[in-house]
């Protein structure tokens, strides 16, 4: 299976890049996770979206040819960063890749609530006509005080966390295999 991870912060030392690179390795045998970046995405401009830039053409080819996605995003200011709704705008119009395809989220932050709001948020938007996203329900991740859990190498290692993780994977895995 190939999954695809699309994440919310584009800053080097990104938490929610660390939990996407540890969650690509500790599951290396289950499945296949790319973990794209945002970095390059332009800002989604309707004047081009018909002649996208080479980098939107390329980022929607891997999201189109994944099995699933998987949304990981942290807080801004109580909602979903731009960078990431900048990304499911270009998602959602000309080939729309995402219509149908199994999406899984979750998010880290420093604050105890582990973005909680912006998930709500992103919920909403994965449902919109132009994404409308079958979404895993009732294995709701929201990782808070995110800058104790890792260790400065990467690593997740609050244990807590960790096995909740196995689980939750364990749960989409079997749920996607409905979509594929
Ligand atoms: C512009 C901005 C707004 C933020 N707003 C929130 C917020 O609403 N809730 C929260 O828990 N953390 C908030 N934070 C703190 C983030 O949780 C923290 O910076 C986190 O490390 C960001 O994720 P990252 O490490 O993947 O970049 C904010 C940070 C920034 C830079």
């Amino acid at each position: 299976m190939k999954v695809v991870a699309i994440v919310g912060s584009i800053r080097k030392e990104s938490y929610n890049m660390q939990l996407a690179k540890f969650i690509q390795k500790r599951y290396t045998e289950k499945f296949e996770l790319e973990v794209l970046s945002l970095r390059d995405l332009p800002m989604y401009d309707q004047d081009i979206e018909n002649e996208a830039p080479q980098t939107v053409l390329d980022f929607k080819a891997k999201v189109k040819a994944a099995d699933a996605v998987l949304w990981i995003t942290p807080e801004y200011n109580g909602t979903v960063p731009g960078v990431m709704v900048n990304a499911i705008d270009w998602l959602s119009r000309v080939d729309k890749v995402m219509i149908g395809k199994p999406s899984f989220m979750m998010g880290a932050s420093m604050g105890n609530l582990g973005t909680v709001k912006a998930q709500l948020h992103l919920r909403d938007i994965l449902f919109s006509p132009g994404i409308n996203s079958p979404l895993l329900s009732g294995n709701d991740v929201y990782i808070g005080a995110v800058h104790t859990k890792f260790d400065t190498e990467g690593n997740l290692t609050d244990e807590g966390t960790v096995k909740f993780l196995d689980s939750v994977f364990e749960n989409f895995l079997n749920w996607v295999k409905n979509y594929i």
